[in-house]
């Protein structure tokens, strides 16, 4: 590494950035209708994917930049054969960040323990409900029983606390709210209900009926006590305390109350696309630096450094979903990674 750099990545708001989310692959074994058509076929040419070590150039330089926490996503990122490899490599890194991963749970019953083993900390779960058809429904695919297994497996791995991430769409899953929570609390998960977000690559997404975080709260109340947890940080879930314990339960207002003030998120597509929201419309392209033939190693991390740098001072104070000029990102959530 050849420049002095400031390892920290403040944006011209003063928000100073810790969190990298990382998209390992756009392909996945589920069509969850809030996320991808059934018959998607805009996938990444394979050969734009970043390899295990253009990931790891990049995750260095971020680490030597100020990014404390890393968090593995896709699509399905245990759908990356290498996916134990990045695990520990990024575990073997100096200043080792935070590291978590966001699954649909399927491949989890066998890698639960190696990605343990590997230095993996925590996981989100994506599961919206818990009865089969509307499982098939919600995702086109009939394998709730694995995502059960692979719970379980995480569990016995000790990869905890585990959270479960929930989207709860009108006319499917939006009366399972207080079953869900109950099951949580049973099986020792904890819940986050998230407003569905205008990232669909079908294009259903429609403000009318999406399910606000306020009727997840009205639908709640009459089943919990919650109460609100103070100082929420950059934290995008408001958090609440259940029935009196320390358990709690995230509600995540993306849509009717943005939290893009505390934003302290980057997004590295999984084609090797930096993105300061998800709702960008421009990305920085880090695939063409990494790919540079006239570039040493040390190049390559002080250029990625510096083009860090570059897209958090362009960074936007918000998603603006709420603008009448509102325009939906080209790529879905799938391919940029949530
Ligand atoms: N709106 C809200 N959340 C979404 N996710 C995927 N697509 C959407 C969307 N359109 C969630 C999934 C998963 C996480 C990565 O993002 O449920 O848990
Ligand atoms: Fe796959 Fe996640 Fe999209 Fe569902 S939301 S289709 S699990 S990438």
């Amino acid at each position: 590494m050849g420049q002095l750099r400031m390892n920290t990545l403040i944006d011209s708001f003063g928000r100073r950035h810790k969190d990298l989310r990382v998209s390992l692959t756009d392909k996945c074994s589920l069509r969850c209708i809030y996320c991808m058509p059934e018959n998607f076929s805009g996938w990444q040419k394979s050969d734009h994917l970043l390899n295990t070590n253009e990931l790891m150039s990049v995750i260095s330089a971020a680490v030597s930049v100020g990014i404390k926490e890393i968090r593995l996503t896709g699509g399905e990122p245990l759908l990356r054969p290498d996916i134990v490899d990045i695990v520990s490599r990024i575990s073997a890194l100096p200043n080792a960040p935070k590291l978590s991963l966001t699954t649909n749970g399927l491949r989890l019953a066998e890698l639960a323990r190696p990605l343990k083993d590997a230095g993996l900390e925590r996981i989100n779960v994506s599961l919206d409900t818990l009865d089969r058809d509307n499982f098939k429904k919600l995702t086109h695919r009939d394998r709730i029983d694995d995502v059960f297994a692979g719970l379980k497996s995480a569990r016995d791995a000790g990869l905890m606390p585990i959270k479960i991430n929930v989207v709860l769409l009108r006319g499917i899953n939006h009366k399972e709210a207080p079953a869900l929570l109950k099951w949580a609390m049973n099986e020792g998960f904890s819940m986050r209900f998230i407003e569905q977000m205008p990232l669909d690559a079908g294009g259903i997404w429609d403000r009318t009926t999406m399910v606000t975080a306020k009727e997840t709260m009205t639908s709640l109340l009459p089943h919990f006590e919650l109460f609100p947890v103070p100082d929420r940080g950059s934290s995008p879930a408001e958090e609440f305390y259940i029935n009196g314990t320390l358990e709690t339960v995230g509600i995540i207002a993306s849509v009717t109350q943005p939290f893009c003030g505390a934003c302290d998120r980057l997004r590295l597509t999984s084609d090797g696309q930096l993105r300061s929201c998800l709702f960008s419309l421009e990305e920085m392209d880090l695939r063409k630096v990494l790919r540079n033939p006239n570039f040493t190693s040390g190049e390559i991390e002080d250029e990625i450094a510096a083009r860090l740098y570059k897209t958090i001072a362009g960074k936007l104070s918000g998603h603006g979903i709420n603008d009448p000029t509102f325009v939906q990102p080209r790529r879905p959530m799938s391919a940029i990674g949530g």
